[in-house]
């Protein structure tokens, strides 16, 4: 079976299990290049357990950092006997950013903001608990791709920052890809501390090293000291343990993960196991479809696995289902 029948069939299997998946229709063309596949989920029975199980042993933990109640824009409140700690503020420069392409809530009406609106709302659905079937750990969302430079940075901040502009959805932006973190150069934030120390160290707390940013219900989490273990790290149970807390300690929030590629090492594939949402970037023209099933293979015990085919040169409107019907064969 190729692809393009292998997605429509479990598209088939998806939607009959209640989830949310991106319809096809609704992705605008444009030459901004991304573009909604459609899912190539697997339907396992743990699609259908409850958040509240999901969220595993941590979930009657207490917030304890006062960021975890607070935006980027609202005043701390804490009291005489709440710990003193509040995450530091950064400030991203909305301008750089908007003429690097991404997308900003200075300048919201885009391709590019619209293309990402149809893949959010998946998303977005199954991390609210919309669906019709809930979807495991669905809050946590990781970024990833089979093999390197097809657009996981990219995807993982348009996609942080177009979940935060929406009204009532907080994010927490996280760069995994410890081993080459590429966010703070991207947004031009510095950030030192991060993932890396939360797993090494134990006098830390998330709420020490996470950022609030400039932009509304974005925060954001580093990778940061480098450490000759790093990729041990990232796949390791700390790590596990690490993200159970921040998916349990803000239940509300969606966690987006910036991960390293799923073939080019094995501590993706272990991160993944610990998603509730994967979505795989495709560069289009680049990527060769058999490098692109065995990084899907990788991850199919994933409830949810969103493929969006990027950096698709386009000439016409309307011609994205032209690349719909092409999926099986790119690449090649
Ligand atoms: N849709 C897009 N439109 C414009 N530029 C893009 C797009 N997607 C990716 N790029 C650019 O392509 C380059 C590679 O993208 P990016 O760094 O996001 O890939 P990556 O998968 O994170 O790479 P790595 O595996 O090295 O981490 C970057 O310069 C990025 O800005
Ligand atoms: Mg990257």
């Amino acid at each position: 079976m190729g692809l393009i029948e292998q997605a429509a069939k479990r598209l088939e299997e998806l939607k009959r299990a209640g989830v949310e998946v991106p319809v096809a229709g609704d992705v605008a063309t444009s030459n901004a290049t991304v573009v909604a596949e459609p899912a190539v989920p697997s339907v396992p029975e743990r699609a259908v357990r409850s958040r509240a199980e999901a969220q595993g042993p941590f979930r009657d933990r207490p917030p304890v950092a006062q960021e975890a109640a607070t935006s980027a824009a609202s005043v701390p409140q804490v009291g005489p006997e709440e710990p003193q700690r509040r995450s530091r503020l950064v400030e991203i420069d909305l301008q750089r950013l908007a003429a690097a392409g991404y997308v900003t809530p200075t300048a919201p009406r885009s391709r590019l903001a619209d293309e990402l609106r149809v893949i959010k709302r998946p998303l977005i659905s199954n991390a609210q608990g919309r669906s019709a079937a809930p979807v495991r750990a669905a809050n946590r969302i990781m970024i990833t791709s089979a093999v390197p430079g097809e657009g996981k940075t990219f995807m993982a901040v348009n996609l942080a920052i177009s979940v935060a502009m929406e009204l009532d959805s907080t994010v927490l932006l996280i760069d995994a890809d410890v081993a080459r973190p590429a966010i703070p150069d991207r947004l031009g934030i510095a950030s030192e501390m991060g993932l890396l120390d939360l797993l090494t160290r134990s006098d830390l707390d998330v709420a020490d090293v996470m950022l609030r940013t400039n932009i509304d219900r974005l925060t954001f989490l580093g990778a940061g000291t480098p450490h000759s273990r790093a990729t041990e790290l990232l796949a390791s149970e700390g790590m596990e343990r690490l993200v159970e807390e921040l998916a349990s300690r803000y239940p509300d929030r969606i966690l987006v993960f910036d991960a390293p590629p799923l073939l080019s090492s094995t501590e993706s594939r272990v991160l993944a196991t610990h998603m509730g949402q994967v979505v795989v970037v495709v560069e289009a023209d680049r990527t060769p479809q058999a490098r692109v099933t065995q990084a899907l293979a990788t991850i199919e015990d994933c409830p949810v696995v969103m493929t969006i085919l990027n950096k698709i040169e386009r000439s016409e409107a309307g011609s994205y289902y032209g690349y719909y019907g092409g999926y099986g064969s790119y690449g090649q």
